[in-house]
């Protein structure tokens, strides 16, 4: 197995023990509704084919994901995607959805003012969510797949990618694209996640005794 296949497969695998989280909040929303409409804040249609069809089926699931992306146009009656900006959604009335949901995405969208935009979209768009964010305090930071390199200073980190590859990201060409690089992801500690979700419980996952992520949950 390359590399690459190896990432894929924990992404892959972390997704699938996420989605034991997500499941409840269907079941509780078909048990009200009839039905659950979710809003997939930055979402993909391919992320949905982790779940069991049979499942989503039953429970009426329809998903309308949200994401800067062109889309790719799946057709599939149980999927909308719209290419959009997540952190301003004017054409949907609060309360919109069912669910709202979520997967590694609040750490992309910018900084912190848009952070907190990003999570008053996700607080007012349904009466239930499901926010997940990789752990600032996880020693191997995700996006980079390296030990502690999030920890570093900015410019330590971006000195380090115009030197060689880190993880996903190539080696940077020059400071500009570094620096891009070092800003397109900024994760979070527990402090900052219940200040943008107050009125949520704040699950983590969990990696041999270590908090990999963590899940703000309102049912
Ligand atoms: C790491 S990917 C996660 C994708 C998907 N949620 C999943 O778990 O497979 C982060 C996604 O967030 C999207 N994104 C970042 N900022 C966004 C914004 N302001 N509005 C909508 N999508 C955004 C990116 O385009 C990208 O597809």
């Amino acid at each position: 197995m390359t590399l690459a296949e190896r990432r894929a497969f924990l992404s892959r695998h972390f997704r699938r023990r996420r989605m034991a989280a997500v499941l409840p909040l269907i079941e509780t929303a078909f048990r009200r509704m009839g039905r659950c409409r979710i809003i997939d804040l930055g979402g993909r249609a391919d992320y949905w084919t982790l779940f069991d069809r049979a499942f989503l089926e039953a429970h009426k699931v329809h998903i309308t994901t949200v994401n800067l992306e062109t889309p790719r146009d799946i057709a599939d009656p149980i999927l909308t995607e719209i290419q959009g900006d997540a952190l301003n959604l004017p054409q949907f009335p609060d309360l919109a959805f069912d669910m709202a949901h979520s997967n590694s995405v609040i750490e992309h969208v910018g900084d912190w003012e848009n952070m907190e935009l990003f999570a008053a979209q996700a607080r007012r768009l349904a009466p239930a969510y499901f926010v997940q964010t990789p752990y600032f305090w996880f020693p191997i930071e995700p996006h980079f797949t390296a030990p502690v390199f999030h920890w570093l200073p900015e410019g330590v980190r971006a000195g380090l990618l115009m030197r060689r590859s880190q993880g996903w990201a190539p080696r940077s060409a020059d400071m500009g694209e570094a620096m891009r690089q070092v800003r397109s992801a900024c994760l979070l500690d527990k402090a900052q996640m219940r200040y943008l979700f107050p009125d949520a419980r704040l699950a983590e996952e969990k990696v041999f005794g270590l908090t990999k992520s963590l899940m703000a949950i309102r049912a």
